[in-house]
């Protein structure tokens, strides 16, 4: 089969939400139609030591959170689907956010009792900028929630993105009917137990009982309002991320979830082009090539090894290929290459642009880098990071476990965890996270994975500004804002707060502050 045959098989998306919102349950349900998994771990098993296929990491068990993305395949409906779980809790959302750039699109669930939540936001600002294509579920129908105008109306608004309702409910809570498949031309009947039927529209006049409902009556004239003064279906706005269709249903139950998928799983991109530092390539370009958005370190205990994901973003992959490290030069071969669902894993002999794939690291990779075979040598666009937020100072509780501790702060940090500066005047190892939570993972792992105990004193929020080597003058800065350099050896200044930069800006207006964002080049 031609490159591009299987290329458009492909479709590789992410689901993201607000935690709570239900995007674990919602990952088991499309698991259950992949035959992943023969019956789900419930979330509600969270709490009774049954945990979601997706939620596998020790941390992740103890905590019922999920702390890592883990990434799935399954055929369906002779297509290849790459899910790409994302954790949940913002403390988290770096990882998350990278996670966003090896998908060609996105599932946003909305818990409809909440509309849309802060975590929510942040997540799809992400998506937005990165263009991609957003398809919204509004989920837990089978609660009283809030009406479903009302919640297009706070996506529009608060999201600015324009709507368009795939679905279109009838009663929620105790009194839900079902809902119009506006894209299917049917009613999704639903029963009490949680079954569903069909009812194609033409046959609807047959179920009299079902269409003199007040609440049936009261849908169909919403829906009629809808079609009316909604917006426009487009699938070419959907696809520029401008528009985004909008799906009604309960992921626990399940209900409106097949007709969600079927319909959202046929209209979701395939890879497409993809900006390099020569230009675009294509996914059916004939020379294998992708990149690195994550790396982590003993995904499975009994392994103790390094996995990188890799986005395969064109030609075809086949094991124990040679390839290229762009950043480098060197060549490399791909030896052990896996396909994951959660922590069990399959070995991969080939795989095509979309595909994620799990390739052993010789300890050679950094996240970001471009992996390639061919004359031509380019990388992808630079992964962006997040300026973290929360600072500590950490150090090795035993002096004699020096070695594991700076091998586990050079893992975790290249794995992307946590992020690592050195103190200018003292070398001190001052790490960098968006959240507390990010501490406590790593202070675990550094003893459960490395053996090494560490010390953590925090030096509080800080806000970090880059310089010009050029402008590095350590009579600038006093002892309250730090002077710190980063991985790459980039001179930055950690402000004590937001009064402390602006009375530093006042008084060095010739210093050049670059925010992270900036250095991303990422606003
Ligand atoms: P997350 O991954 O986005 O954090 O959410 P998750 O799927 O873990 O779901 C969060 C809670 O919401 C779970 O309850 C789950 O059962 C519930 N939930 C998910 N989808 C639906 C739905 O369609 N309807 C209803 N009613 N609930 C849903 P939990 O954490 O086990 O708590 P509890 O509700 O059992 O106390």
């Amino acid at each position: 089969m031609s490159i591009n045959n299987e290329v458009s098989k492909r479709k590789t998306f992410a689901i993201i939400s607000h935690p709570d919102a239900g995007k674990t349950t919602m990952t088991e349900k499309l698991l259950l139609y992949g035959n992943l998994i023969r019956s789900a771990g419930t979330v509600k098993g969270k709490k009774s030591g049954k945990f979601a296929t997706s939620d596998w990491m020790e941390i992740e068990k103890q905590r019922g959170i999920s702390v890592t993305s883990s990434v799935m395949n399954f055929t369906y409906d002779d297509l290849h689907i790459n899910i790409l779980d994302t954790p949940g809790h913002e403390d988290f959302s770096e990882d998350t956010y990278r996670t966003l750039t090896a998908v060609d699109s996105v599932v946003m669930i909305i818990d409809s009792t909440k509309g849309i939540e802060a975590q929510t936001i942040k997540l799809f600002k992400v998506c937005r900028m990165r263009g991609i294509p957003i398809f919204t579920f509004m989920n837990k129908l089978d609660r009283e929630g809030k009406e479903p105008l009302a919640l297009l109306e706070e996506l529009e608004e608060v999201l600015e993105i324009d709507t368009y309702p795939m679905n279109w409910p009838a009663g929620m809570g105790k009194g839900f009917l079902g809902i119009f498949d506006r894209h299917g031309e049917q009613f999704v009947q639903h029963h009490p137990g949680d079954t569903e039927t069909y009812i194609p529209n033409n046959e609807l006049s047959n179920h009299k009982d079902l269409v003199e409902n007040p609440t049936f009556k009261d849908a169909q004239q919403e829906l009629e309002l809808v079609t009316e003064a909604g917006n426009e279906y487009s699938e070419e706005a959907i696809l520029r991320g401008e528009l985004t269709p909008v799906f009604f249903g309960s992921a626990l139950s399940p209900f409106g979830v097949q007709v969600f998928f079927d319909t959202f799983i046929h209209l979701a991109p395939s890879p497409t082009s993809r900006k390099t530092t020569t230009g675009p390539i294509k996914p059916d370009n004939e020379d294998f090539s992708g990149f690195i958005f994550k790396i982590q370190a003993n995904m499975n205990p009994a392994h103790r090894d390094r996995i990188a994901f890799l986005r395969v973003c064109s030609g075809k992959f086949e094991r124990g290929m040679t390839v290229r490290l762009a950043r480098t030069g060197k060549e490399l071969k791909l030896a052990q290459s896996q396909q994951m669902v959660a922590s069990s894993r399959d070995t991969v002999d080939e795989a095509y642009a979309g595909d994620i794939i799990g390739v052993y690291d010789p300890n050679a990779y950094q996240i970001g880098d471009t992996l390639l075979v061919g004359k031509n040598m380019y990388e992808y666009d630079e992964l962006p990071q997040f300026p973290p937020e929360l600072f500590k100072k950490v150090s090795a509780k035993n002096a004699l476990k020096s070695k594991q501790f700076r091998k586990g702060i050079e893992q975790l940090v290249q794995e992307g965890a946590i992020q690592l500066f050195r103190d200018q005047m003292t070398d001190a190892f001052i790490l960098g996270a968006v959240g507390e939570l990010q501490y406590q993972v790593f202070t675990y792992r550094m003893q459960h994975e490395y053996n090494a105990e560490v010390m953590l004193e925090s030096i509080g929020e800080r806000i970090p500004r880059w310089l010009k080597e050029e402008q590095v003058d350590r009579k600038l800065f006093d002892s309250g804002n730090l002077l710190v350099r980063d991985r790459n050896n980039q001179p930055l200044v950690l402000f004590r707060n937001e009064f402390a930069l602006n009375w530093f800006k006042d008084k060095n207006p010739e210093v050049d502050l670059i925010d992270l964002f900036e250095v991303n080049d990422y606003t």
